[in-house]
């Protein structure tokens, strides 16, 4: 494995002084992990220096043609004073399927593992403790050929950085409210709906800002085909609780395959609940909803974590679940989750990594 360089700061940077108060992607912390890609010299160089400004020429491709990918994880500071990671090795695999998908060459995922558990432990200070809170883990790649003209890039950038972060919606674990998107599309079946890489959240931009203007939370997105068959919350993956069977779109190319998704599933299924992935028309919710079967629904994500859903509205209909407040799986999964995360729960599925 190549060996990680390091220059530590001579400028530390001014940690947010209200951990209750931290948003989400508002600081960051002290170091950042680089490494460069050249075409002839694969990635080389992979690095610890200061965080601060990367340098860029104005015709850098990931400027022009969005040729980027990125991760989001999060580091934990257990109560017995433990750092842990939660699967990390899934970020790093993931981040190559995205990788392939956009023309960008493989990571040596053990590398790139060691350099992020390296970086943490350098600023492992900024985690933070208070409740609800934890250290993202952003790491991404970016094409820096300069080069204005569309071909996959031979010059490329791999960083990682780190920002301690509260709860991403305000409304932390109170339900939030959801605008069924039926005008725009995020992404189809053959697109790159799968993979993480920014332009899809480009794409989602004015969806977004317009359910906000009419007082909701996030988006749920419709297939991109039929307009009829649930896709995933903006930032993160949905699920439902219909006559006690617990639903979630099934994997078909054009939304993304959570890590937080199959943990969820995994553990609603030790507690032998059936979950099944299958389509899900917004028809069949709005019926199940009309009959008061629709008894719950969550997002699940990184940083989103387990959002409980308090109100759905798509067209002139309004579908409130569970009198807009968190159900019981949806709290018992949050508290289950965040349990085995923070290291108060005993980890059964060899989940967490501990630094
Ligand atoms: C995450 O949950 O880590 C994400 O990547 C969502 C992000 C766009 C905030």
């Amino acid at each position: 494995m190549q060996k990680i360089a390091l220059e530590m700061t001579k400028n530390p940077r001014q940690k947010p002084l209200d951990q209750n108060n931290l948003g989400f992607g508002r600081y960051y912390t002290d170091h950042m992990f680089l490494m460069n890609y050249d075409e002839g010299q694969g990635w080389h160089s992979p690095r610890i220096v200061p965080y601060g400004p990367i340098s860029l020429e104005p015709s850098a491709m990931c400027l022009h043609y969005a040729q980027e990918v990125f991760e989001g994880l999060k580091a934990y500071r257990a109560k017995d004073g433990s750092i842990r990671l939660f699967r990390p090795d899934r970020n790093m695999a993931r981040l190559n399927i995205s990788n392939e998908r956009l023309c960008i060459p493989q990571i040596d995922e053990e590398l790139a593992l060691e350099a992020l558990k390296k970086l943490v432990k350098i600023d492992q200070d900024w985690i933070p403790t208070a409740e609800g809170t934890s250290l993202y883990i952003r790491p991404f790649i970016f094409a820096v050929d300069p080069h204005v003209g569309v071909h996959p890039a031979n010059h490329l950038i791999f960083c990682i950085i780190l920002s301690p972060v509260g709860a991403y919606y305000p409304e932390g674990l109170n339900p939030v409210k959801i605008y069924v998107e039926e005008n725009y599309v995020r992404a189809v079946k053959g697109g790159t709906g799968f993979a993480k890489t920014g332009g899809n959240y480009a794409s989602s931009l004015k969806a977004q800002d317009e359910a906000a203007a009419a007082g909701y939370t996030q988006v749920l997105w419709l297939d991109g085909i039929e307009r009829k068959y649930i896709e995933e919350v903006g930032t993160m993956n949905v699920f439902f609780v219909i006559d006690g069977e617990i639903v979630t779109p099934a994997i078909q190319g054009s939304i993304l395959e959570g890590i937080t998704r199959m943990s969820a599933m995994e553990i609603l299924r030790s507690w032998g609940l059936q979950v099944h992935e299958r389509p899900i028309s917004i028809q069949e919710l709005a019926q199940a909803s009309d009959q008061g079967r629709l008894s719950e629904a969550f997002g699940t994500g990184t940083a989103a974590v387990i959002s409980p859903i308090g109100e759905l509205k798509w067209g002139d209909k309004l579908m409130v679940l569970n009198n807009g407040e968190i159900g019981q799986i949806s709290q018992k999964l949050y508290d289950s989750l965040t349990g085995i995360q923070w290291g108060s729960l005993p980890d059964e599925f060899g989940w967490t990594v501990k630094l």
